[in-house]
């Protein structure tokens, strides 16, 4: 039997500590000469925006700051910030922020070359030409976005979440800078810390990881276990805010290329639908979906108990796999994460909602490399059990 693999990954990545201050040599390198800062108001507010517009400017580059992308950011976010790019005559996007901007971004840079609407490249590798060059500066230890070919919009007239795969959405430069992601408030670190390590669960037991991938899943997910919780407990701590950003980097690298699984098919479902963030969703339902995936291959998540700092030694392989979906808990209880979508602020999730929720999640295009197949009262089953 014939199967390939691929590897997608940004030209240009940079980390450490003062990396943002590159970004205008990355700019000229890109022939850019006007820069779309897409964004959102809390960056702008919190001085983030101004630490990168000013680097940007220092050499010899425009700004404008498009700051309207919402939290699950829309059609309308998109069509708002390719507004400002035509009006402005930009010439090159660069996004601030954690996923958000940076899915807004690659939506405008997308639409500003290949014309249409965003909603004409849902699905996988739809356009044609290659996006305005996008530079994405990354502010939080989650999503990856920064260096993924995903682009996740929200479509407001369907209540879904579209998933744009395609690889002409792949930032030309990342910029994980971890000065950036000091201030971060621990509720945040806490949503995006375990989105990143739910990218790199999926990938590792994904169908489509490789060796490839897998070293990339586990190094994440022991830099997660390691540090996620210092760096909730205090924002300041510089090693764990450091490690966090490699982490979510890792974990980007497997998922970029192995894709994901069932947690994110149905968390993108409460996403759009009630607007929920997407981290705690994802936190919440990642042990009731691997205790459903267990069967699948108990020894990867034995792997994951392993890399997570579990004690297995003389534990069977399912004794070992249980440790994995434990210490998944205790770390996201550790970390103030909600357990049940029952417990979550701000939006009633309704029972009476999940058939129509898991209908659409078996559509997402995450749900095709869930390692084990369910059927939608399975899907339905997994929602009850997190609820
Ligand atoms: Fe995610």
């Amino acid at each position: 039997m014939k199967k390939t693999y691929g590897y997608f990954m940004p030209p240009v990545n940079l980390m450490g500590a003062g990396s943002v201050e590159e970004i205008g040599d990355q700019i000229k390198k890109l022939k850019g000469t006007k820069a779309l800062i897409v964004t959102d108001e809390v960056l702008v507010e919190i001085g983030i925006v101004e630490q990168v517009t000013d680097q940007i400017e220092e050499a010899g580059v425009e700004t404008v700051v498009f700051d309207g992308v919402q939290p699950n950011p829309t059609v309308g976010n998109v069509e708002a910030g390719l507004d400002l790019l035509e009006a402005e005559d930009c010439d090159v996007v660069v996004s601030v922020g954690g996923g958000s901007p940076h899915d807004c971004a690659k939506g405008i840079a997308l639409v500003a070359t290949n014309g249409g609407v965003i909603n004409d490249y849902e699905g996988v590798d739809q356009s044609t030409k290659p996006m305005m060059p996008l530079i994405a500066v990354n502010t939080t230890a989650g999503t990856a976005s920064e260096m993924t070919r995903f682009c996740i919009i929200t479509d407001e007239e369907r209540h879904i979440k579209m998933a744009i795969v395609d690889w002409r959405v792949t930032p030309n430069v990342a910029i994980n800078d971890p000065l950036l992601m000091m201030k971060k408030p621990p509720a945040l670190t806490a949503a995006t810390g375990m989105d990143a390590l739910t990218h790199a669960v999926e990938a590792y037991v994904s169908t489509e990881a490789t060796p490839v991938t897998d070293s990339a899943a586990l190094m994440a997910i022991e830099l997660i276990a390691k540090n996620l919780r210092n760096a909730v407990a205090n924002g300041d701590n510089f090693e764990a805010r450091d490690n966090m950003a490699y982490a979510e980097f890792l974990a980007g690298m497997a998922f970029n290329n192995a894709s994901l699984g069932y947690v994110h098919a149905m968390a993108h479902q409460l996403g759009g639908y009630y607007d929920l963030p997407h981290g705690v969703c994802n936190a919440i339902l990642l042990p009731h979906v691997e205790r459903f995936n267990l069967i699948a291959n108990p020894q990867r998540l034995a792997d994951i108990a392993e890399a997570m700092g579990e004690n297995i030694d003389g534990l069977s392989v399912r004794e070992a796999a249980d440790k994995a979906l434990d210490a998944i808990v205790t770390l996201s209880e550790d970390i103030g994460i909600p357990q049940s979508l029952s417990d979550l602020e701000g939006t009633e999730v309704k029972k009476e909602d999940f058939e129509v929720l898991a209908e659409n999640a078996m559509k997402d295009a995450c749900s095709l490399t869930n390692p084990r197949t369910a059927t939608k009262e399975e899907v339905i089953g997994i929602f009850d059990a997190a609820f």
